[in-house]
């Protein structure tokens, strides 16, 4: 088992419920510290409550547990940023500049922070957009993400901070509810679907986006994390591509399995936000460069979905 001590930072959210796990398996489970703003229960391991703004508090905990790597994925997302633009900023640059400051001061091993298909924007090809691409994001999610990426590259220059980064696309996924992005109705849609209710789709049906199942995304971000250093040619963050489809398309390939769903659509101001995004991603760089290569398609991930969302909402009644 692996020595290394691991903090993750938004460890109760959608991603980092399930990576917390993941991580519990390959280091030692009591290595790994689950902190959130919120308390987490501590499952299988410690967890601390901890603002990502509170630089002090942050420090605290990285020499209280002899912290080795942070993976840092305390954010606001694409949606819920638009409520509150400058609220949004300051959380998401703050805790990074928080993370990638006390890393750099106590020579962390390697952080990892997760940047998104939301820093690209309508100027950027939409179909096999390339790793190199001009990023106009129209969002201040993906605005703190550009901006993100390039302080990660920064860091990683100039100090030799080994920050890593991937630009996930939507993650879909049974153990945890997403935390307010444009791509969440993928994950709703399947809720809908096991319990034979109706959904009101808040994008077009025929609205393409790329996703990612979150096996591939946890499998993803532990073989970034553990590549050798002189392999990776990017330290922005990289392209990550898996499937793409469309509300159409899902609500097909769940009806294979449940043919009496029904969807209607009611795009809201999360259609403008999937309109600037691509609708297909390059990861070549990715596949090149740490060997990356997805698992799932849309099918499989319908099939495993349901399974286990099916079991969940059975054993709750
Ligand atoms: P989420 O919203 O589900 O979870 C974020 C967690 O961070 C929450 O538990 C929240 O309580 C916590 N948090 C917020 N502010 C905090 C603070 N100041 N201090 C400590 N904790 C705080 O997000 P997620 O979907 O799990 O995303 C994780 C990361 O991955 C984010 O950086 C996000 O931008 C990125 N990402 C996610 C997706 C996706 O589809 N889920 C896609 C692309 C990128
Ligand atoms: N899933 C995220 C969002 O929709 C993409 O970063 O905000």
């Amino acid at each position: 088992m692996k020595q290394d001590r691991i903090l993750i930072i938004g460890a109760g959210g959608q991603i980092g419920a399930v990576l917390t796990e993941a991580l519990r398996e390959v280091y030692q489970p009591d290595h790994v510290i689950a902190a959130d703003l919120r308390a987490l229960s501590p499952q299988d391991g410690p967890t601390e409550i901890l603002d990502a703004l509170d630089g002090a508090a942050l420090e605290e905990i990285v020499k209280k547990w002899r912290i080795t790597q942070i993976y840092h994925l305390a954010a606001i997302l694409s949606a819920n940023g638009e409520k509150n633009p400058l609220w949004a900023w300051d959380i998401n640059m703050r805790s990074l500049f928080n993370v990638l400051e006390i890393s750099r001061q106590r020579q962390l091993a390697k952080v990892y922070f997760p940047s998104s298909i939301a820093v690209f924007g309508r100027e950027a090809s939409h179909h096999n957009t390339p790793q190199y691409e001009v990023l106009i994001p129209e969002t201040v999610y993906g605005i703190s993400k550009v901006a993100g990426e390039n302080w990660a590259n920064y860091y990683y220059r100039r100090y030799g901070l080994d920050v890593r980064s991937l630009r996930y696309p939507g993650i879909v996924g049974y153990q945890s509810m997403p935390g307010g992005g444009t791509t969440d109705y993928a994950v709703d849609i399947y809720h809908y679907a096991v319990q034979n209710k109706p959904y009101e789709c808040f994008l077009s049906a025929h609205t393409r986006l790329p996703m990612l199942y979150m096996p591939d995304a946890i499998r993803a971000t532990l073989e970034l994390m553990e590549a050798p250093s002189n392999h990776l040619s990017v330290r922005t963050s990289y392209n990550l591509a898996s499937m793409s489809f469309t509300p159409e398309e899902v609500t097909a390939s769940i009806r294979k399995s449940i043919p009496s769903f029904k969807i209607t659509h009611k795009p809201d101001f999360r259609q403008a936000i999937a309109d600037s995004w691509p609708a297909s991603i390059d990861d070549s760089a990715a596949r090149a460069d740490w060997g990356w290569k997805p698992e799932f398609d849309l099918d499989t991930m319908t099939v495993d979905m349901l399974k286990h969302l099916e079991v969940q909402y059975r054993n709750e009644e």
